[in-house]
């Protein structure tokens, strides 16, 4: 299956991706970035996929930035949007457009800790669990029907960069199962409120 990869940062989860695809049936036809200095277009030409970076700067509204996005996308033809630390909100244009067919990964316990510093308010809430969560993207921010989580303990002794790294080396192991099961057909979003796999709901 054919998709594309939307990120705006260092892109270990590309990383990841990119090292899983043949494994999950994953066809990534180009990544896009909308930070040009992102460590992940750098994977992504190591790994001969085009890249695109579309500089936030020129649009004058998040609709017009979005509007390019979904043409470019639209050339690409692909089947699924990946979000691997996309760091802009999506205009609700860009989330219908292409609805039941993105997917995002957040450090989080959803419904925990949307939005920004989700270790750093895990450590401060006192939390003794955090982790990560994959859903599908509607049009509430981080608040899509979630698919998977995967949980980490939080130590007395953590900072929010030893959880980050904790966090990440789940996530860099549940992004590529979520999107296996959406390669295989398994996954879908139902009437924009549920997650099914295999036709049952999660
Ligand atoms: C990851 O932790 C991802 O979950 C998070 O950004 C990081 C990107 O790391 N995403 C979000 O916070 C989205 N709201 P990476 O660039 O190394 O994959």
């Amino acid at each position: 299956m054919k998709a594309v990869v939307l990120i705006s940062g260092n892109g270990s989860n590309l990383q990841s991706i990119i090292n899983h695809a043949d494994m999950i049936d994953l066809e990534i036809s180009a990544v896009i970035s909308n930070n040009k200095k992102a460590f992940g277009l750098k994977r992504a030409e190591s790994a001969n996929i085009d890249t695109y970076f579309l500089d936030p700067e020129i649009f004058n509204t998040s609709y017009s930035f979005d509007n390019e996005l979904i043409s470019i996308i639209n050339r690409l033809g692909v089947e699924l949007i990946i979000l691997a630390g996309y760091m802009r909100i999506l205009s609700s244009l860009f989330v219908h457009h292409f609805s039941g067919k993105i997917l995002n990964i957040h450090p989080s316990l959803l419904p925990k800790y949307p939005g920004l510093n989700t270790h750093q308010r895990a450590i401060k809430a006192s939390d003794k669990l955090h982790g990560v969560s994959v859903h599908f993207v509607t049009e509430k921010l981080d608040g899509g029907p979630i698919i998977s989580q995967e949980v980490v303990n939080i130590d007395s002794n953590d900072t929010k960069s030893s959880l980050a790294k904790k966090v990440l080396e789940k996530e860099h192991i549940l992004y590529p199962k979520v999107i296996h099961w959406y390669t295989q057909n398994r996954l879908k979003l139902k009437n924009d409120s549920t997650a099914t796999l295999d036709g049952k709901n999660l």
